[in-house]
């Protein structure tokens, strides 16, 4: 079995010319035992979550009733950049699984969408957003060897609440950086096969097998998101993420959810008194 085609160049070298389409059928199908081995667990097997402990009364007074989760643009952010992967997806696999249509240019178009949206969300993210929040840090390293080693059986103490991101989402946003940005700098360089509005068309740019890895990482990266879109949709569905989905969309989350998940001292969220009002528009997680 072979992971990826090959072809003779016209100087009879061996390259690659692109992943086995196989693949695509791999990665759906690596995404739907996902979800089906954990919709299982968490029926059956799961257990309530414990958590090392709850706000003092105090500090959950001064919590508002809405919390600001995630502002205007960074929700248009997600929505435009989740309907460029989503076409991209859609147009570059449907082909390859037996529905012909001519698919390059609304895939090159879908490209630079998300490259557009790419850019602007890092100069947003580094500026704006809250940009520690989405790294790991040493307090979610060590509670996930504390939820580890409860799973398995064994004595820890119950691990704090979740800042900002759970260690989850941020593992998640980590590879998606990994896969977006693989698909976003080969796409580019790719886009110079075909016509396009951006350059001329220069299929000698690189060598044959120069051009065939960067197709084989294209393909690679690729059917990796359909895997990662299929978990991602999944949880964002799941009844008990309601909240968190309902966030993405109009921009907060309840103030009860908020506290049970969350720890106000690691995700830091303040009562919007009448001066805060509008300083809040510039702070943190709330422009
Ligand atoms: C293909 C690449 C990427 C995709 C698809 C992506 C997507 C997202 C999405 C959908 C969110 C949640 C929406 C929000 O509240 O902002 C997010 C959050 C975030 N991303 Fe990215 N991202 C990517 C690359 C990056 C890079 C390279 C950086 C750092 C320079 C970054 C920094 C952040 C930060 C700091 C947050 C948390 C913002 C907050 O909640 O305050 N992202 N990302
Ligand atoms: C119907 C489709 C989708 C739904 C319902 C959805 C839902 C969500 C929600 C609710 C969040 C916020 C999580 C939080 O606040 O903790 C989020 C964040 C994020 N979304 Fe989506 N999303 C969708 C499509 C996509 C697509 C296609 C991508 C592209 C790969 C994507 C990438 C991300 C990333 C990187 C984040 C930030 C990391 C995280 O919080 O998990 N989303 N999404």
């Amino acid at each position: 079995m072979d992971f990826l085609e090959w072809a003779t160049s016209p100087w009879g070298q061996n390259v690659p010319i692109h992943i086995a389409w196989f693949l695509i059928w791999v990665s759906a199908i690596a995404g739907l035992l996902f979800l089906i081995v954990h919709a299982i667990y968490v029926m059956y097997f799961a257990k309530a979550r414990v958590f090392a402990s709850d706000a003092s009364p105090a500090v959950a007074a001064k919590i508002p009733k809405h919390v600001p989760r995630h502002s205007l643009v960074a929700r248009l952010f997600h929505w435009v950049m989740a309907a460029s992967m989503f076409t991209l997806l859609f147009t570059a696999f449907l082909p390859k699984v037996g529905v012909q249509f001519p698919w390059v240019t609304y895939h090159w178009i879908a490209g630079a969408v998300l490259t557009v949206s790419i850019i602007f969300h890092i100069i947003h993210a580094s500026f704006w957003l809250d940009f520690w929040s989405i790294w790991p840090d040493r307090i979610d390293l060590d509670d996930a060897w504390k939820r580890v080693r409860r799973f398995a059986g064994m004595s820890a103490p119950p691990p704090r609440k979740f800042a900002k991101y759970p260690l989850e989402n941020k593992l998640f946003h980590g590879v998606i950086i990994l896969c977006g940005l693989s698909v976003i700098l080969t796409g580019i360089f790719m886009m110079s096969r075909v016509r396009t509005v951006f350059f001329p068309r220069n299929p000698y740019l690189f060598s044959d097998m120069t051009w065939g890895l960067m197709y084989v990482l294209h393909g690679l990266a690729g059917v990796g998101l359909i895997a990662l879109v299929m978990m991602h949709v999944y949880m964002g569905l799941r009844p008990e993420k309601l909240p968190i989905t309902k966030s993405m969309i109009f921009g907060w989350m309840d103030r009860d959810f908020y506290l049970e998940e969350h720890d106000p001292e690691r995700w830091v969220v303040e009562a919007p008194s009448a001066s805060s009002i509008s300083s809040r528009v510039e702070s943190r997680g709330a422009d």
